[in-house]
């Protein structure tokens, strides 16, 4: 993993790269717990933290006291288990991953009857007790026990050997102060209530994700338990909920001129010739793509800054270059020169939002879609 300091990442000899900023990480996710205490936080880190590099991401959350871990399958898990905190693989388990999961002592999810049933007979096999969480389908509609069906299923479960049935947890499809999100919420602690007045003692309670810890107070007090935050730790996301807790954004995503051309009158710009030049103009070609997650649609619509300032890109983004605008710079701009993508600041400010927006979709996407070529840069200035 690379630390820096941002002078160093200022001489960073990468072509394209990711400053990922720990110190405003650690202030957002302090941000968070303060927002939801007494719950406590458990960080999302599916996905390669969101495509941002887990392996530091965990270790500085851990340092600013992260309760744990969750991620979407085994491998990540497994990833995770030096650090020895609590993980939690929030989705289902294959069959062949059970053998693992159970050896690592994994926090699982109960989907069915069944799920429980292969857990409990693999813990039995290894003379282990496994920690379980019934995951309910309360509106997903993805995975887990239907409301309905999740009284009957838990008395079942409880009565299997080994396990650990000591949690319950549910997702929203769309987290709102909505009735909708109010039902769901409700659900999971009724269903908490009826499953202990049948003898099963649930310590654990559980639905909020980060658009719920911003607009759902009702999830995030006890007697839930914990929240699931993923993506408000990098501060992206819903942006009223973002002013409100004060979280800041950690990415920078940049890249390099590669060359700087005064084009002709006439001359068509990229694949396609989506972009004709009306007057002579001066362009520059950096040095990133599609493949390093800008999203196409950014093609004659979307704007990079150099030098403070917004410059449009023009023609068709392709896979490893991109064509924009130089419009009245000075001739001492020269090939090498470093292009903001994501970043800046004030009105030359381009966010994760901006490029979702532009795209069609949400900061997930955008943030899961930065390509592997992609040098993940690790800024603090406590060195790590
Ligand atoms: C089950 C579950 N919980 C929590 C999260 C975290 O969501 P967010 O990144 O919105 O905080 C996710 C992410 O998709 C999820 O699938």
């Amino acid at each position: 993993m690379t630390v820096k300091n941002k002078s160093a990442v200022q001489g960073c000899q990468s072509r394209i790269w990711l400053e990922v900023d720990l110190d405003t990480l650690e202030q957002n996710f302090k941000r968070i717990c303060s927002a939801v205490k007494p719950l406590k936080v458990m960080a999302v880190l599916k996905a390669n933290a969101y495509g941002l590099g887990v392996m530091p991401i965990a270790e500085r959350l851990l340092k600013a006291g992260a309760d744990g871990f969750c991620v979407a399958e085994l491998r990540e898990a497994v990833q995770l288990k030096p650090f020895g905190k609590p993980i939690q693989i929030l989705g289902g388990l294959m069959d062949f991953e059970l053998e693992e999961a159970v050896r690592n002592q994994f926090i699982l999810g109960i989907t069915d009857y069944n799920s429980a049933k292969k857990i409990s007979d693999e813990s039995v096999r290894q003379g282990v007790t496994t920690e379980v969480h019934f995951k309910i389908d309360s509106g997903m509609g993805r995975l887990g026990i239907l409301a309905k069906e999740a009284v009957a299923t838990a008395k079942k479960v409880v009565k299997l050997p080994n396990l650990n049935c000591c949690g319950i947890y549910s997702h929203f499809p769309a987290a709102a102060n909505d009735e909708a999100s109010l039902a769901q919420a409700s659900c999971i602690l009724e269903l908490s209530e009826k499953m202990e007045s049948a003898g099963i003692c649930l310590e654990k309670r559980h639905i909020a994700n980060s658009d719920a810890i911003n607009t759902c107070p009702f999830a995030t007090v006890p007697p839930f338990t914990q929240v699931r935050a993923g993506i408000n730790l990098h501060g992206s996301f819903n942006a009223d909920g973002e002013r409100e807790l004060g979280l800041e954004t950690i990415v920078s995503l940049k890249t390099r001129i590669v060359q700087i051309r005064e084009m002709p009158a006439g001359h068509t710009i990229g694949y396609n010739r989506t972009c004709r030049l009306p007057v002579n103009t001066k362009v520059a070609t950096i040095a990133a793509g599609y493949a390093d997650g800008i999203p196409l649609n950014l093609s004659n619509r979307g704007y990079v800054v150099i030098r403070d300032r917004l410059c449009p890109i023009i023609g068709r983004i392709s896979m490893d270059y991109t064509t924009v605008r130089l419009d009245g710079f000075e001739d001492d701009i020269q090939p090498g020169e470093e292009v903001i993508l994501i970043g800046g600041a004030g009105s030359s400010r381009i966010t994760v939002a901006d490029w979702a927006n532009l795209k069609g979709t949400h900061p997930y996407e955008v943030l899961c879609a930065i390509g592997p070529r992609v040098n993940r840069v690790y800024i603090s200035k406590k060195g790590s």
